[in-house]
């Protein structure tokens, strides 16, 4: 008898529908490798180089023999520097003991899910949401229970069904501010009936805030500076997007210290400590922000302002203005055409590669998401692709 390979529910709990959101992805980086003129605004990924001061800080680290294990919290360097970041984008006190350093935003994600959720637990989360969390609580053996934003409502939360989907197993709510995919900045007013809720059930709030140093308009508000929240928050953030290292993977939680000693326990048993020739470089880009930051936030900002100009001349698309991010969300319905077939099409057809934003939740359905990853004269580009598949359709 044939043996069959067995592996953990872990597994199956993991490989949710997240994944066809990339299939686009996928096809089009396909394509590009076969030398076809593919315009790829599909991954969050801009084409902006990583400072060349924090390259230098990295490589003098190395020369310097920095190459041994690390403390498994991170340096107290790197955790000072995101302490004082922490507390002055959050306008709040922070403190080195509440930092652990982990691999990205996306592994800091995962530990502190892992660390605080149960099987059958429930944590809420207002979808859109960014695709990877559906695995993430996967992963926990807890239960995701959604939250509408309606593209109706410019993508902000309905904070009645927020309310109503508390019951006695919720544990948690995680948030996204500024969001992937809708660049929507959530108010303070938002954020305040959202952590009086959690007052109210003894809820944690995660809140990932990987986009919020790339703010256009408002303000970015975390939770963590609202009355007592400090106390039952776990802010993520990363590198990744505020100073062009993606690939660096240097991202971190801010919690309060009793949660931050069990996540410094699962970073040993996990991955025994981020390099410490990148962490050189991130204590190094978070205590002097190199010039690049400012110019990075401005170009998105150009591009922003490029992409949703001229996406709103095109008859049958509607375009959601981001107030932050690296995204543009693209409204297909009138066109009739399911936003898959849509970005399917136009990939073949055109050769411009964008998500279908359905994957990122039924509020989404009929959207796309258009990444501002490449320069300007290249969105132009898509633009003008794009406006030629709709005036085809
Ligand atoms: C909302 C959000 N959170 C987390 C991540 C992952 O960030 P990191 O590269 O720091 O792991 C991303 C990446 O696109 C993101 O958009």
């Amino acid at each position: 008898m044939a043996s069959r390979m067995r592996f953990s529910s872990l597994t199956e709990r993991i490989s949710g529908e997240g994944s066809r959101a990339w299939e686009i992805h996928v096809r089009a980086i396909a394509r590009r490798r076969r030398g076809d003129d593919i315009i790829l605004l599909s991954i969050g990924d801009p084409d902006f180089a990583t400072p060349p001061s924090i390259v230098d800080g990295c490589i003098e680290s190395l020369k310097a023999g920095n190459t041994h294990y690390t403390a498994m919290a991170g340096e107290p360097a790197l955790r000072g520097a995101i302490a004082r970041f922490h507390a002055s984008i959050s306008g709040t006190t922070c403190t080195p003991d509440r930092v652990v350093v982990f691999h990205g935003a996306q592994n800091a994600l995962f530990s502190a899910v892992i660390c605080l959720l149960d099987r059958d637990e429930e944590i809420i989360v207002p979808e859109p949401m960014y695709v990877t969390y559906e695995a993430v609580i996967g992963a926990s053996g807890a239960r995701m229970v959604t939250v509408p934003c309606p593209a109706e409502s410019g993508f902000h939360p309905d904070l009645d069904a927020f309310a109503a989907a508390i019951t006695p197993r919720t544990r948690a709510v995680l948030l996204n501010t500024p969001n992937n995919p809708t660049g929507v900045v959530l108010t303070r007013n938002e954020l305040s009936v959202i952590s009086d809720l959690c007052h109210q059930h003894d809820l944690w709030l995660i809140c990932d805030e990987v986009y919020a140093t790339l703010v256009f308009e408002g303000q970015h508000v975390s939770p963590a500076a609202l009355a007592g929240m400090a106390e039952r928050s776990v802010i993520i953030n990363s590198l990744s997007k505020s100073h062009a290292m993606t690939g660096w993977r240097l991202g971190w939680t801010v919690s309060p210290p009793e949660l931050a000693a069990h996540l410094e326990t699962l970073a040993l048993c996990m991955h025994y400590g981020c390099p410490g020739f990148i962490q050189d470089a991130g204590a190094m880009a978070l205590s002097r922000e190199p010039v690049e930051c400012a110019a990075i936030k401005a170009e998105l900002r150009a591009r922003r302002d490029l992409v949703c100009g001229r996406l709103s001349r095109v008859r049958g698309l509607r375009c959601s203005r981001p107030e932050a991010g690296m995204f543009v969300m693209v409204d297909v319905r009138d066109t009739g055409i399911p936003a898959f077939e849509f970005a399917s099409d136009l990939l073949e057809t055109e050769g411009v590669a964008v998500l279908p934003a359905d994957a990122f939740g039924a509020s989404a359905r009929g959207h796309l998401r258009v990444g501002l990853t490449s320069h300007r004269a290249s969105l132009a580009d898509a633009c003008d692709r794009i406006e030629r598949y709709t005036g085809s359709i």
